[in-house]
Order: C-alpha cells, then sequence, then structure tokens
C-alpha cells in the first residue's frame, strides 16, 4: 500500500462519498417503488417505472461510477484526479440532470426532461474533459484506458438518443427505446465496467491481471457491436443478429479473461476475511451477464418478442448484473479508500484499522441475502405483472439498499474524523 499513499495519487476526500451518499439514496428511492407502488411497475414502458429504471441506471450505477473514478484513477490507474471547484460544479450540475430526469418521469412530463438530459450532459462532457488528461498521463494499459475514454463517448451518444426520445415522446417507437436503452447499457455501462474490472479485480481476488489481447478483443467487439445494434435498431432498417453476436464476442472475450484470473490466484492479504462478501456478489454479477448474453441471443434469434423474457433479461441485465457488480466492488474500494484517507488525516503516523475489518459483515450478509433472493424474486413478479410478488421482490432489494448504505456509512466515517491534510 505505501505505493498508493504517495500525497499526489491520493484521492479527495470528500467529493466521492458525496457522489456515493447521492447514489445510496438514489437506490434506496428505486427500491422504494416497486416496495410502495408494484402497481406502477406493471408495464415496462409506463414513465413511473421507466423513472425507476433511471433512478437504477443514473441514479444508481452512473453516480457511483462518477464517484468512484476519483478512486479508481489514483488507486488502479495509477495517475492523479484531485478535486478541484470545476469537480464539485460538475457534481452539482450531474445531480441537477439526473434528478430532473427521473422528477420528469415520474409526473409524465417529458418537455421539461429534454432540459434536464441537456443538463446531464453538460456535466458528462465536462468530466470527461477533466478525465481526458490523468487518462492519457495513466501507464495502464492503452486498451483499458480506451474502455473507459469510450464509455463516455457513448455516455453522451445515449444521453443525446435519450434527450431527442424525451422531445418526441408521443411518436416515439419501442426500438428507439431499445437503441438508447442498449447504447447507455452495453456502451456505457457494461464497457466501463469492463474497463475497470480489468484493473480492479486482479487486486481485489488477487490475481494474475489479464494479457495484453483480450481488452482489445473486449472493446474492439462491444464498441462496433453496441454502436451497430444502436444503429439498427434506432433506424429500423435491418435485423441486429450480427451486432447481437458481436456483443456476445466481448462478454465472452471478458468472462473468459475473469475465469483465467479465478484459476490463477495469488496470495490474499492476511486480514481477508472469507468468505469475501463483495466479490462474491461480482461473481453471482458475472453469472447473471452470462444469462444476459444468453437471453439477448434467444430474443433477436426468435420470431416474435416474448415479453415474458423482455422482462427476465431486463432485470438480470439490470439488477443481477450492472447494479450488482456496482454494490460488490464497492464494498472492496470504499474501505480501501477510506483506509488510505484515513492514514492521509492521521498525518501518516497512525496506520488505521485494516478496510478488511472495517465493514459491519452482519450488514454486508443481509445485503447479500436481499439481493440474491430479491432479484428473481422481482423478475418473477414483473414477468407474471403480480403485484404481490413485485412488492416482495422491492421489500427484498430495500433490504439490500438500507443495509449497504448504514454499511457505507460506518466505513467511511474513518475517512472523515481527524483533519483534512489534504482536500
Ligand atoms: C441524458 C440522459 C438520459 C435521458 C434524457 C434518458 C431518457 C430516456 C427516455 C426518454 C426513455 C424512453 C422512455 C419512453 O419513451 O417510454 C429512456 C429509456 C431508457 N433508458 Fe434512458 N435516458 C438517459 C440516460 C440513460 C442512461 C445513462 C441509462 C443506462 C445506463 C439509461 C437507460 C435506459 C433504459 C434501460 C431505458 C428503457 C427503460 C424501459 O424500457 O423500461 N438511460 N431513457
Amino acid at each position: 500500500m505505501s505505493d498508493l499513499s504517495s500525497r499526489e495519487r491520493v484521492p479527495p476526500r470528500v467529493l466521492p462519498l458525496a457522489y456515493f451518499l447521492f447514489a445510496h439514496l438514489s437506490l434506496i428511492l428505486a427500491c422504494l417503488i416497486p416496495t410502495i407502488h408494484p402497481d406502477a411497475m406493471l408495464f415496462f414502458l409506463s414513465a413511473r417505472f421507466v423513472g425507476a429504471v433511471h433512478f437504477v441506471t443514473l441514479g444508481w450505477i452512473t453516480l457511483t461510477i462518477f464517484g468512484a473514478l476519483y478512486l479508481v484513477a489514483p488507486l488502479a490507474l495509477r495517475t492523479t484526479m484531485r478535486a478541484r471547484a470545476v469537480d464539485w460544479w460538475i457534481l452539482a450540475i450531474t445531480l441537477t440532470g439526473a434528478s430532473g430526469i427521473v422528477s420528469h418521469f415520474w409526473i409524465d412530463e417529458f418537455h421539461g426532461m429534454a432540459w434536464s438530459g441537456l443538463t446531464l450532459l453538460l456535466a458528462v462532457a465536462m468530466l470527461f474533459g477533466r478525465l481526458f488528461g490523468p487518462l492519457v498521463r495513466s501507464p495502464a494499459p492503452l486498451a483499458v484506458r480506451l474502455h473507459i475514454a469510450f464509455a463516455f463517448l457513448n455516455l453522451l451518444a445515449a444521453g443525446v438518443l435519450g434527450t431527442v426520445l424525451a422531445t418526441r415522446h408521443k411518436s416515439r417507437g419501442l426500438n428507439d427505446v431499445f437503441a438508447h436503452a442498449h447504447l447507455a447499457l452495453g456502451g456505457w455501462t457494461l464497457m466501463l465496467t469492463i474497463g475497470v474490472a480489468y484493473r480492479l479485480l486482479p487486486m481485489f481476488l488477487p490475481a494474475r491481471p489479464p494479457g495484453r489481447v483480450t481488452p482489445w478483443v473486449s472493446l474492439v467487439a462491444i464498441q462496433v457491436s453496441v454502436f451497430d445494434l444502436a444503429a439498427a435498431l434506432w433506424f429500423g432498417e435491418r435485423t441486429p443478429h450480427v451486432a447481437a453476436l458481436g456483443l456476445t464476442v466481448g462478454v465472452g472475450a471478458f468472462l473468459s479473461a475473469v475465469a483465467r484470473m479465478l484459476v490463477r490466484r495469488l496470495p490474499a492479504p492476511k486480514k481477508l476475511i472469507r468468505p469475501d462478501v463483495g466479490m462474491l456478489h461480482a461473481i453471482q454479477a458475472l453469472l447473471y451477464l452470462t444469462a444476459s448474453a444468453a437471453m439477448g441471443l434467444v430474443l433477436v434469434f426468435s420470431d416474435t418478442l416474448d415479453l415474458q423474457l423482455v422482462s427476465y433479461y431486463g432485470a438480470a441485465v439490470l439488477l443481477g448484473f450492472l447494479a450488482q457488480i456496482v454494490l460488490g466492488v464497492g464494498m472492496r474500494l470504499i474501505p480501501m479508500f477510506v483506509w488510505l484517507r484515513a492514514w492521509v488525516q492521521s498525518g501518516y503516523k497512525e496506520r488505521p484499522p485494516s478496510p478488511h475489518v472495517m465493514p459491519v459483515r452482519a450488514l454486508l450478509w443481509i445485503a447479500f441475502a436481499g439481493w440474491t433472493v430479491g432479484v428473481p424474486v422481482l423478475a418473477h413478479g414483473l414477468a407474471n405483472t403480480n403485484e404481490a410478488t413485485i412488492r416482495a421482490g422491492g421489500a427484498m432489494l430495500l433490504t439490500t439498499a438500507v443495509a449497504a448504505f448504514v454499511n457505507a456509512i460506518v466505513v467511511a466515517r474513518h475517512a472523515l474524523r481527524g483533519r483534512p491534510h489534504t482536500r
């Protein structure tokens, strides 16, 4: 860890925590919707359903990623990303745009949503501008850095499509919505998660890092396919079979790298408590990714649109894979960051407790149980439009959201004690 502690590469103290705070609150609100209003979740294109989806995609996943970039840059990409005044502006503009989007879904008012979409796009462009220099300076493999750069370009493109969808809500077709959704989920969240996972999984498992070729395969296959898929859906000229197969190749390359990491493990730190709940979430998330790829192929190659399968597929991608991998990686990344910040706060005099003992184990297990049972229950309720099952699944996910939030507060307190030696 001593290498990580050089003053230049210490992550900022409060800014990432501010992102994580709003991300956790969004996850709680997202889970409250099916728990309190299961009737709002009966049709996947109703405004409130899509609002709940954006609480997860923008509120939980995107805000966590934005905050985590300030930690990943120094800890995993070995570059500097300090918090300047402009970074606080980016946070404020992001929150304004994202909360505007979800609240306009809630009140079913699409005109105002377009303005919120433009606001969020401004924040995304500013953050990409901030990240550009650190990405160029980072000694991490180029293919990994390009995953992050392309993820931001895809988020901008998806945001533009989302804003256009909002302006022509009444005349939009199902394929238009799917084009935006795939560009956002595949191009932004999947691309970024994979790029960062190439650096973080070897640290957390721990294991030998992937070879040089696999990250290039996933980068090219996912980028080309996601753009092709979105174009095929948006312009509606052809069926997206080739794009779907290409996306599967990209995901398969990444999964094969993870499988190799799992068999090429390195000795774990002595204080790591087994089983490692964060990594259990990550592995479960990757199983959902595999299942989603299979379901996606079935959907693309079948003649009729099976709406039940669409529900299972959507829940598997969004909740089983993306939301869960963010949860699991955060369970390891945040204590590591907090440990480093606490050490800095002590003026490098007093070693804080190990990051492995900071989390409350009982809360981690409650969170794990809630998500493990809640995702299939909610998916089943959505697929069968059964309000009682949707409510039960939502309540289980809510248990996870609350447990993860309380645990994050307990962990984050270590970083907030003492005098800030660096901001
Ligand atoms: C500027 C940002 C964004 C805007 C303005 C926006 C707007 C929209 C709009 C208008 C729809 C279609 C709703 C309808 O017509 O029924 C939609 C659907 C969707 N969006 Fe976004 N969106 C944004 C960002 C994102 C991001 C970053 C993600 C994922 C990471 C995402 C994921 C989705 C999904 C999955 C759907 C489909 C939901 C469903 O079918 O239930 N969006 N979005």
